[in-house]
Protein backbone atom coordinates (compact mmCIF):
# COMPACT_ATOMS: atom_id res chain seq x y z
CA UNK A 1 0.00 0.00 0.00
CA UNK A 2 1.60 3.32 -1.25
CA UNK A 3 0.12 7.09 -0.09
CA UNK A 4 -0.28 8.90 -3.32
CA UNK A 5 -0.56 12.57 -3.08
CA UNK A 6 -1.85 13.51 -6.58
CA UNK A 7 -2.07 16.73 -7.69
CA UNK A 8 -5.17 18.03 -9.52
CA UNK A 9 -7.63 15.04 -9.31
CA UNK A 10 -10.62 16.74 -9.89
CA UNK A 11 -9.67 17.30 -13.48
CA UNK A 12 -10.47 15.43 -16.45
CA UNK A 13 -7.11 13.22 -16.88
CA UNK A 14 -6.45 13.31 -12.71
CA UNK A 15 -10.18 12.49 -12.06
CA UNK A 16 -9.56 9.06 -14.31
CA UNK A 17 -6.31 8.73 -12.84
CA UNK A 18 -7.71 8.65 -9.41
CA UNK A 19 -10.63 6.38 -10.46
CA UNK A 20 -7.70 3.72 -11.99
CA UNK A 21 -5.38 3.86 -8.65
CA UNK A 22 -8.93 2.96 -6.53
CA UNK A 23 -9.54 0.23 -9.05
CA UNK A 24 -6.56 -1.40 -9.86
CA UNK A 25 -4.39 -0.97 -6.65
CA UNK A 26 -5.00 -1.21 -2.65
CA UNK A 27 -2.91 2.33 -2.92
CA UNK A 28 -4.38 5.23 -0.72
CA UNK A 29 -4.89 8.76 -2.23
CA UNK A 30 -5.32 12.06 -1.63
CA UNK A 31 -6.07 14.26 -3.88
CA UNK A 32 -4.92 18.63 -3.60
CA UNK A 33 -6.92 20.63 -6.02
CA UNK A 34 -7.77 24.17 -6.17
CA UNK A 35 -11.15 23.07 -8.24
CA UNK A 36 -10.53 26.26 -10.92
CA UNK A 37 -13.44 26.46 -13.32
CA UNK A 38 -12.09 22.90 -14.97
CA UNK A 39 -12.42 20.82 -11.96
CA UNK A 40 -15.61 18.70 -11.01
CA UNK A 41 -16.25 17.48 -7.90
CA UNK A 42 -18.98 15.11 -9.02
CA UNK A 43 -15.95 13.53 -11.23
CA UNK A 44 -14.85 12.45 -8.06
CA UNK A 45 -18.24 10.83 -5.83
CA UNK A 46 -18.92 7.36 -4.68
CA UNK A 47 -15.04 6.78 -4.10
CA UNK A 48 -14.74 4.76 -1.12
CA UNK A 49 -13.86 7.33 1.93
CA UNK A 50 -11.26 4.81 3.74
CA UNK A 51 -9.18 5.44 1.06
CA UNK A 52 -9.67 8.66 -0.41
CA UNK A 53 -9.51 12.20 0.75
CA UNK A 54 -9.92 15.38 -0.87
CA UNK A 55 -7.93 18.57 -0.15
CA UNK A 56 -8.99 21.52 -1.05
CA UNK A 57 -5.81 23.87 -1.98
CA UNK A 58 -3.21 25.61 -4.32
CA UNK A 59 -0.68 23.85 -5.52
CA UNK A 60 1.20 27.15 -4.84
CA UNK A 61 0.94 27.33 -1.06
CA UNK A 62 4.00 26.34 0.31
CA UNK A 63 2.84 25.59 3.93
CA UNK A 64 0.29 23.57 3.04
CA UNK A 65 2.11 21.73 -0.61
CA UNK A 66 4.91 21.08 2.56
CA UNK A 67 2.59 18.89 5.23
CA UNK A 68 0.42 17.32 2.25
CA UNK A 69 4.32 16.12 0.62
CA UNK A 70 5.42 14.61 3.90
CA UNK A 71 2.50 12.92 4.32
CA UNK A 72 2.99 10.80 0.80
CA UNK A 73 5.25 8.03 -0.22
CA UNK A 74 4.45 9.61 -4.14
CA UNK A 75 3.36 12.78 -5.65
CA UNK A 76 1.62 12.07 -8.92
CA UNK A 77 1.60 15.96 -10.30
CA UNK A 78 -1.27 16.72 -12.71
CA UNK A 79 -2.51 19.74 -11.98
CA UNK A 80 -1.96 23.02 -14.11
CA UNK A 81 -3.78 24.78 -16.38
CA UNK A 82 -4.12 22.63 -19.60
CA UNK A 83 -6.09 24.77 -22.53
CA UNK A 84 -4.35 26.57 -25.21
CA UNK A 85 -6.77 28.84 -26.28
CA UNK A 86 -7.42 30.12 -22.38
CA UNK A 87 -3.51 30.61 -22.67
CA UNK A 88 -3.55 32.56 -25.64
CA UNK A 89 -5.85 35.30 -23.88
CA UNK A 90 -4.90 35.51 -20.01
CA UNK A 91 -1.14 33.36 -19.98
CA UNK A 92 -0.66 34.56 -15.89
CA UNK A 93 -2.32 31.64 -14.76
CA UNK A 94 -0.25 29.38 -16.82
CA UNK A 95 3.10 30.69 -15.13
CA UNK A 96 1.60 30.48 -11.62
CA UNK A 97 0.26 26.84 -12.02
CA UNK A 98 2.50 25.61 -14.23
CA UNK A 99 5.56 26.99 -13.50
CA UNK A 100 5.29 28.68 -9.98
CA UNK A 101 3.44 25.66 -8.46
CA UNK A 102 5.42 23.24 -9.96
CA UNK A 103 8.55 24.56 -8.21
CA UNK A 104 6.44 24.52 -4.92
CA UNK A 105 5.82 20.60 -5.67
CA UNK A 106 9.25 19.74 -6.25
CA UNK A 107 10.81 21.88 -3.57
CA UNK A 108 8.61 19.85 -0.80
CA UNK A 109 9.67 16.83 -2.50
CA UNK A 110 13.23 17.53 -2.71
CA UNK A 111 13.23 18.34 1.11
CA UNK A 112 10.86 15.53 1.76
CA UNK A 113 12.67 12.70 -0.40
CA UNK A 114 9.47 12.06 -1.87
CA UNK A 115 9.18 10.10 -5.50
CA UNK A 116 7.81 12.52 -7.57
CA UNK A 117 6.10 11.44 -11.20
CA UNK A 118 5.42 14.79 -13.26
CA UNK A 119 2.72 14.55 -15.71
CA UNK A 120 3.26 16.15 -19.18
CA UNK A 121 2.35 16.87 -22.64
CA UNK A 122 3.86 15.92 -25.91
CA UNK A 123 2.88 19.67 -26.79
CA UNK A 124 6.34 21.01 -25.60
CA UNK A 125 7.76 19.17 -29.13
CA UNK A 126 6.19 21.55 -30.98
CA UNK A 127 4.61 20.47 -33.95
CA UNK A 128 5.57 17.95 -36.69
CA UNK A 129 4.53 18.24 -40.35
CA UNK A 130 1.68 16.66 -42.05
CA UNK A 131 3.29 14.82 -45.03
CA UNK A 132 6.26 13.56 -42.87
CA UNK A 133 6.10 10.04 -40.76
CA UNK A 134 8.15 11.53 -38.18
CA UNK A 135 7.17 11.96 -34.53
CA UNK A 136 8.16 12.79 -31.40
CA UNK A 137 11.04 10.30 -29.24
CA UNK A 138 12.28 11.29 -25.68
CA UNK A 139 15.15 12.71 -28.18
CA UNK A 140 13.18 15.66 -29.72
CA UNK A 141 14.37 19.04 -28.80
CA UNK A 142 12.26 21.39 -26.84
CA UNK A 143 10.27 23.70 -29.39
CA UNK A 144 6.96 24.96 -27.46
CA UNK A 145 4.50 27.37 -29.49
CA UNK A 146 2.03 28.23 -26.83
CA UNK A 147 2.07 29.88 -23.83
CA UNK A 148 0.39 26.88 -22.16
CA UNK A 149 3.46 24.49 -24.02
CA UNK A 150 5.80 26.71 -23.34
CA UNK A 151 5.06 26.48 -19.45
CA UNK A 152 4.99 23.00 -19.58
CA UNK A 153 7.74 22.49 -20.77
CA UNK A 154 9.22 25.08 -18.41
CA UNK A 155 8.00 22.60 -15.75
CA UNK A 156 9.70 19.77 -17.13
CA UNK A 157 13.09 20.95 -17.50
CA UNK A 158 12.44 22.30 -13.58
CA UNK A 159 11.72 18.94 -12.56
CA UNK A 160 15.13 17.54 -14.68
CA UNK A 161 17.05 20.43 -13.09
CA UNK A 162 16.30 19.47 -9.56
CA UNK A 163 16.88 15.33 -10.83
CA UNK A 164 20.62 16.76 -11.95
CA UNK A 165 20.92 18.94 -9.11
CA UNK A 166 19.29 18.06 -5.51
CA UNK A 167 18.68 13.99 -6.29
CA UNK A 168 14.90 14.75 -6.54
CA UNK A 169 13.68 11.20 -7.30
CA UNK A 170 11.82 12.17 -10.34
CA UNK A 171 10.17 10.99 -13.53
CA UNK A 172 8.69 12.77 -16.25
CA UNK A 173 5.68 11.26 -18.75
CA UNK A 174 4.72 13.58 -21.89
CA UNK A 175 1.36 12.17 -23.11
CA UNK A 176 -0.91 12.63 -26.47
CA UNK A 177 -4.26 14.01 -26.80
CA UNK A 178 -6.50 12.34 -24.20
CA UNK A 179 -10.17 11.43 -24.67
CA UNK A 180 -12.70 9.90 -22.26
CA UNK A 181 -14.98 10.81 -19.83
CA UNK A 182 -15.17 13.91 -17.02
CA UNK A 183 -13.46 15.90 -19.63
CA UNK A 184 -14.33 19.49 -19.99
CA UNK A 185 -16.71 20.95 -22.71
CA UNK A 186 -14.26 23.77 -23.64
CA UNK A 187 -11.66 20.76 -25.10
CA UNK A 188 -12.23 19.31 -29.01
CA UNK A 189 -13.92 15.97 -28.76
CA UNK A 190 -16.59 16.86 -25.66
CA UNK A 191 -17.40 20.32 -27.24
CA UNK A 192 -18.50 18.72 -30.25
CA UNK A 193 -20.07 15.90 -29.06
CA UNK A 194 -22.39 18.23 -26.69
CA UNK A 195 -22.64 21.09 -29.64
CA UNK A 196 -24.45 17.74 -31.63
CA UNK A 197 -26.49 16.52 -28.73
CA UNK A 198 -27.58 20.63 -28.23
CA UNK A 199 -28.30 20.75 -31.79
CA UNK A 200 -25.21 23.31 -32.62
CA UNK A 201 -22.45 22.44 -35.77
CA UNK A 202 -19.14 21.29 -34.61
CA UNK A 203 -16.56 23.95 -35.06
CA UNK A 204 -13.20 23.21 -36.72
CA UNK A 205 -10.55 25.69 -36.69
CA UNK A 206 -8.65 26.72 -39.87
CA UNK A 207 -9.29 23.80 -42.44
CA UNK A 208 -9.63 21.22 -39.62
CA UNK A 209 -6.35 18.99 -41.23
CA UNK A 210 -4.70 19.73 -37.95
CA UNK A 211 -3.37 16.14 -36.34
CA UNK A 212 -3.74 14.95 -32.95
CA UNK A 213 -2.76 11.65 -31.79
CA UNK A 214 -5.37 10.49 -29.17
CA UNK A 215 -5.06 8.32 -26.25
CA UNK A 216 -7.97 7.11 -24.22
CA UNK A 217 -7.38 8.70 -20.91
CA UNK A 218 -7.74 4.98 -19.00
CA UNK A 219 -4.49 4.29 -21.24
CA UNK A 220 -2.75 6.75 -19.75
CA UNK A 221 -3.46 5.95 -16.38
CA UNK A 222 -2.05 2.68 -16.74
CA UNK A 223 0.67 3.81 -18.24
CA UNK A 224 1.71 6.22 -15.42
CA UNK A 225 0.91 3.74 -13.09
CA UNK A 226 3.37 1.14 -15.08
CA UNK A 227 6.36 4.33 -15.22
CA UNK A 228 6.00 5.28 -11.37
CA UNK A 229 6.21 1.13 -10.77
CA UNK A 230 9.06 0.26 -12.70
CA UNK A 231 10.16 3.77 -14.59
CA UNK A 232 14.21 4.55 -13.86
CA UNK A 233 14.77 8.12 -11.68
CA UNK A 234 15.46 10.78 -14.26
CA UNK A 235 13.83 9.48 -17.49
CA UNK A 236 11.31 10.63 -19.43
CA UNK A 237 8.59 8.13 -20.87
CA UNK A 238 6.37 9.24 -24.11
CA UNK A 239 2.78 7.92 -24.01
CA UNK A 240 0.80 7.47 -26.56
CA UNK A 241 -1.08 4.63 -28.60
CA UNK A 242 -0.58 5.58 -32.08
CA UNK A 243 -4.30 6.89 -32.36
CA UNK A 244 -3.28 9.51 -35.27
CA UNK A 245 -6.62 11.71 -36.76
CA UNK A 246 -7.14 14.49 -38.51
CA UNK A 247 -9.64 17.05 -36.78
CA UNK A 248 -11.78 16.94 -39.52
CA UNK A 249 -11.81 12.79 -39.40
CA UNK A 250 -12.62 13.06 -36.06
CA UNK A 251 -15.68 15.68 -36.44
CA UNK A 252 -16.90 13.47 -38.95
CA UNK A 253 -16.59 10.59 -36.98
CA UNK A 254 -18.77 12.68 -34.26
CA UNK A 255 -21.64 13.13 -36.59
CA UNK A 256 -21.76 10.00 -38.13
CA UNK A 257 -22.17 8.47 -34.87
CA UNK A 258 -24.36 10.54 -33.54
CA UNK A 259 -26.60 10.42 -36.53
CA UNK A 260 -26.00 13.13 -38.68
CA UNK A 261 -24.47 13.87 -42.18
CA UNK A 262 -20.93 14.17 -41.58
CA UNK A 263 -20.20 17.83 -43.42
CA UNK A 264 -22.60 19.29 -40.64
CA UNK A 265 -19.91 21.17 -39.61
CA UNK A 266 -18.47 24.97 -39.51
CA UNK A 267 -15.17 26.40 -40.46
CA UNK A 268 -13.93 28.95 -38.07
CA UNK A 269 -11.45 30.83 -37.16
CA UNK A 270 -7.49 29.35 -36.49
CA UNK A 271 -6.30 29.38 -33.27
CA UNK A 272 -3.21 31.65 -33.27
CA UNK A 273 0.07 29.71 -33.52
CA UNK A 274 -2.27 26.44 -33.81
CA UNK A 275 0.37 23.50 -34.36
CA UNK A 276 -0.13 21.38 -37.31
CA UNK A 277 -0.13 17.83 -36.14
CA UNK A 278 1.73 16.07 -33.28
CA UNK A 279 2.69 12.16 -33.12
CA UNK A 280 4.56 9.94 -30.27
CA UNK A 281 6.63 7.58 -30.62
CA UNK A 282 6.28 5.22 -27.69
CA UNK A 283 8.57 2.14 -28.12
CA UNK A 284 10.89 3.14 -24.94
CA UNK A 285 7.62 2.92 -22.59
CA UNK A 286 6.82 -0.30 -24.76
CA UNK A 287 10.02 -2.05 -24.52
CA UNK A 288 11.25 -1.27 -21.29
CA UNK A 289 8.04 -1.33 -19.35
CA UNK A 290 5.38 -3.85 -21.43
CA UNK A 291 2.83 -1.32 -21.56
CA UNK A 292 0.25 -1.92 -24.40
CA UNK A 293 -2.63 0.33 -24.85
CA UNK A 294 -6.57 -1.20 -24.33
CA UNK A 295 -8.34 1.43 -25.76
CA UNK A 296 -6.35 0.39 -29.50
CA UNK A 297 -9.95 0.81 -31.56
CA UNK A 298 -10.78 4.95 -31.41
CA UNK A 299 -13.96 4.67 -33.15
CA UNK A 300 -15.09 2.39 -30.29
CA UNK A 301 -13.31 4.77 -27.45
CA UNK A 302 -14.98 7.49 -28.76
CA UNK A 303 -18.58 5.67 -29.42
CA UNK A 304 -18.25 4.70 -25.46
CA UNK A 305 -17.14 8.69 -24.94
CA UNK A 306 -20.42 9.97 -26.68
CA UNK A 307 -22.43 7.47 -24.81
CA UNK A 308 -20.84 8.66 -21.84
CA UNK A 309 -21.86 12.74 -21.93
CA UNK A 310 -25.29 11.54 -23.24
CA UNK A 311 -25.50 9.88 -20.16
CA UNK A 312 -24.24 12.30 -17.52
CA UNK A 313 -25.74 15.51 -19.44
CA UNK A 314 -25.73 16.61 -15.62
CA UNK A 315 -22.00 16.72 -15.34
CA UNK A 316 -21.65 18.70 -18.25
CA UNK A 317 -24.78 20.91 -18.89
CA UNK A 318 -23.81 23.47 -15.90
CA UNK A 319 -20.65 24.49 -18.06
CA UNK A 320 -22.11 24.05 -21.40
CA UNK A 321 -23.86 27.87 -21.89
CA UNK A 322 -20.93 29.70 -21.00
CA UNK A 323 -18.18 27.92 -22.64
CA UNK A 324 -19.79 28.21 -26.10
CA UNK A 325 -20.64 31.96 -25.54
CA UNK A 326 -16.81 32.83 -25.03
CA UNK A 327 -16.10 30.43 -28.05
CA UNK A 328 -19.09 32.50 -29.91
CA UNK A 329 -17.30 35.69 -28.56
CA UNK A 330 -13.19 34.81 -29.98
CA UNK A 331 -15.02 33.90 -33.31
CA UNK A 332 -14.64 30.60 -32.33
P1 LIG B 1 -7.86 19.89 -16.53
O1 LIG B 1 -7.79 21.33 -16.90
O2 LIG B 1 -9.07 19.09 -16.88
O3 LIG B 1 -7.64 19.73 -14.95
C1 LIG B 1 -6.69 20.45 -14.24
C2 LIG B 1 -6.99 20.33 -12.76
O4 LIG B 1 -5.94 21.03 -12.02
C3 LIG B 1 -8.31 20.98 -12.34
O5 LIG B 1 -9.01 20.13 -11.46
C4 LIG B 1 -7.88 22.26 -11.63
O6 LIG B 1 -8.78 22.68 -10.61
C5 LIG B 1 -6.54 21.84 -11.04
N1 LIG B 1 -5.67 23.00 -10.78
C6 LIG B 1 -5.40 24.03 -11.63
N2 LIG B 1 -4.60 24.92 -11.03
C7 LIG B 1 -4.35 24.43 -9.77
C8 LIG B 1 -3.57 24.89 -8.68
N3 LIG B 1 -2.89 26.05 -8.75
N4 LIG B 1 -3.52 24.15 -7.56
C9 LIG B 1 -4.22 22.97 -7.48
N5 LIG B 1 -4.97 22.50 -8.48
C10 LIG B 1 -5.03 23.22 -9.62
O7 LIG B 1 -6.54 19.24 -17.15
P2 LIG B 1 -6.31 17.80 -17.78
O8 LIG B 1 -6.69 17.84 -19.21
O9 LIG B 1 -6.90 16.78 -16.90
O10 LIG B 1 -4.72 17.71 -17.72
C11 LIG B 1 -4.08 17.21 -16.55
C12 LIG B 1 -2.58 17.17 -16.78
O11 LIG B 1 -2.28 16.35 -17.91
C13 LIG B 1 -1.97 18.54 -17.08
O12 LIG B 1 -0.72 18.62 -16.43
C14 LIG B 1 -1.79 18.54 -18.59
O13 LIG B 1 -0.72 19.37 -18.97
C15 LIG B 1 -1.48 17.08 -18.84
N6 LIG B 1 -1.83 16.57 -20.18
C16 LIG B 1 -3.08 16.76 -20.68
C17 LIG B 1 -3.41 16.22 -21.92
C18 LIG B 1 -4.81 16.34 -22.49
O14 LIG B 1 -5.08 15.84 -23.58
N7 LIG B 1 -5.76 16.96 -21.79
C19 LIG B 1 -2.45 15.50 -22.66
C20 LIG B 1 -1.17 15.34 -22.10
C21 LIG B 1 -0.88 15.87 -20.86
P1 LIG C 1 -7.84 20.82 -27.84
O1 LIG C 1 -8.81 19.83 -27.32
O2 LIG C 1 -7.93 22.22 -27.39
O3 LIG C 1 -6.39 20.20 -27.50
P2 LIG C 1 -4.90 20.69 -27.91
O4 LIG C 1 -4.92 22.13 -28.20
O5 LIG C 1 -4.16 20.41 -26.63
O6 LIG C 1 -4.46 19.81 -29.04
O7 LIG C 1 -7.86 20.81 -29.43
C1 LIG C 1 -7.59 19.65 -30.18
C2 LIG C 1 -7.53 20.05 -31.64
O8 LIG C 1 -8.83 20.48 -32.07
C3 LIG C 1 -6.61 21.23 -31.91
O9 LIG C 1 -6.01 21.02 -33.20
C4 LIG C 1 -7.55 22.43 -31.97
C5 LIG C 1 -8.81 21.83 -32.56
N1 LIG C 1 -10.09 22.43 -32.14
C6 LIG C 1 -11.07 22.69 -33.12
O10 LIG C 1 -10.85 22.49 -34.33
N2 LIG C 1 -12.29 23.17 -32.70
C7 LIG C 1 -12.56 23.40 -31.40
O11 LIG C 1 -13.70 23.83 -31.09
C8 LIG C 1 -11.56 23.14 -30.41
C9 LIG C 1 -11.84 23.40 -28.95
C10 LIG C 1 -10.34 22.63 -30.83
Amino acid sequence: MQRLLITGGAGFIGANFVRHVLAHTDDHVTVLDKLTYAANLKSLEGLPEDRFNFVHGDICDAGLVDTLVAGADVVVHYAAESHNDNSLHDPRPFLDTNVVGTYTLIEAARRHGTRFHHISTDEVYGELSLDDPERFTEDTPYCPSSPYSSTKAASDLLVRAWVRSFGLRATISNCSNNYGPYQHVEKFIPRQITNVIDGIRPKLYGRGENVRDWIHANDHSSAVLAIIAGGRIGETYLIGADGERSNKDVVELILKQLGQTPDAYDLVVDRAGHDLRYAIDSTKLRDELGWEPLFSNFEAGLEDTIAWYRNNEDWWRPQKAATEARYTEQGQ
